[in-house]
């Protein structure tokens, strides 16, 4: 009789879609943290003994003393794109594949681009407000008069994926589109988006809506500062939906406050769950909760997905998403 392969261990950090965690338990014996915290870091190295399989969200920190303490991991999977929180360097030594969910949340993060992009641009948030306190008593032609978008220019910093996909949407509004990427698109993008590459300095001069879609990497660490912020008109509106320290939140808040820009969309925060205490008293500021990707379908498909990479590894197939194939070569 064949002899059936050991079922892998794996330690899921916190509670996925149901379809997930069934996914997940047919194919391995699961350990799962179901609290609402992300687990202290000594539980999560307690838990990750004997187990070669993790799947995580953004909220947990996966550095090299981590990975140094738990030597029978052999796979972090990462329930999200972006993997800042994750040492993939140190990873990548240790030979523990890491695992993203780039491509099933692109569109929802694009269409949320512009849910905050409009929001912010035609004050809706303000509006909301007035309404329920009662100040609707009368139509008026000069209360709550925002931004408009049709026509004008988008800026997008950061033309991967998500950066695309926002343009695209774009040309509905007839906007012109400049973009600024260290890879330039190809032409055929460029056409078929009617995009034009432009230096940072020119894209933050010429744009009435700069959108951030850069990773957080060193050298986009504050990309957005209290020198690039006075570089835009003051009538434009900055929109983040990517990561947090891209934006120099201080620097944001006072240039809102004195009215260097017009306003601001943001989803994702420097010191995230924080928001800088400024920030939380400016009506020309829409905060969201780091809720770019969070449509219901979406969610499914990003945890599926973060599941399926981590069996992959463990059942000693090619995951579908990894960040540094290269480990799976040295194999
Ligand atoms: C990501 O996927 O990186 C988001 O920030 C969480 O959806």
């Amino acid at each position: 009789m064949a002899e059936t392969a050991p079922r892998p261990a794996i330690l899921i950090s916190r509670v996925l879609p149901e379809e997930s965690l069934r996914l997940a338990r047919s194919r391995a014996d699961v350990d799962l943290h179901s609290g609402d915290r992300p687990l202290p870091r000594e539980e999560l190295v307690a838990r990750l003994r004997g187990r070669p399989g993790l799947v995580c969200l953004i909220t947990d920190t996966i550095d090299e003393p981590l990975l140094a303490a738990c030597p029978d991991l052999r796979v972090v999977s990462n329930v999200a794109v972006g993997f800042n929180n994750i040492d993939v360097a140190a990873a990548t030594r240790r030979g523990v594949v890491v695992t993203n969910t780039p491509d099933v949340l692109t569109e929802t993060t694009a269409d949320f681009t512009w849910t905050l992009l409009m929001a912010t641009a035609r004050r809706l948030i303000e509006a909301d407000r007035y309404v329920r306190e009662g100040k609707f008593t009368q139509w008026e032609l000069m209360v709550l008069l925002g931004g408009d978008v049709h026509g004008k220019t988008l800026g997008v910093l950061g033309f991967g994926r998500i950066g695309r996909a926002v343009a695209r949407r774009a040309l509905g509004f007839n906007m012109r589109v400049l973009y600024h990427d260290a890879s330039p698109a190809v032409g055929a993008v460029e056409q078929e988006l009617r995009a034009s590459a432009a230096d940072l300095e020119t894209l933050l001069r010429e744009s009435d809506f700069v959108t951030v879609h850069t990773p957080l990497l060193p050298e986009t660490h504050h990309l957005i500062n209290a020198r690039t912020l006075t570089l835009m008109k003051k009538t434009a509106y900055l929109i983040n939906a990517s990561r947090g320290p891209v934006v120099e939140e201080a620097a944001l808040a006072q240039a809102l406050k004195e009215g260097w820009i017009a306003g601001a969309g943001l989803d994702v925060y420097e010191h995230e769950p924080k928001v800088h205490p400024e920030l939380l008293g400016l009506p020309n500021v829409v905060l969201a909760p780091h809720i770019a990707s969070a449509s219901h379908d979406t969610r499914i498909q990003m945890a599926n997905l973060a599941v399926e990479n981590c069996l992959a590894v463990l059942e000693g197939r090619t995951p579908p998403t990894p960040v540094n194939p290269e480990v799976l070569t040295r194999r």
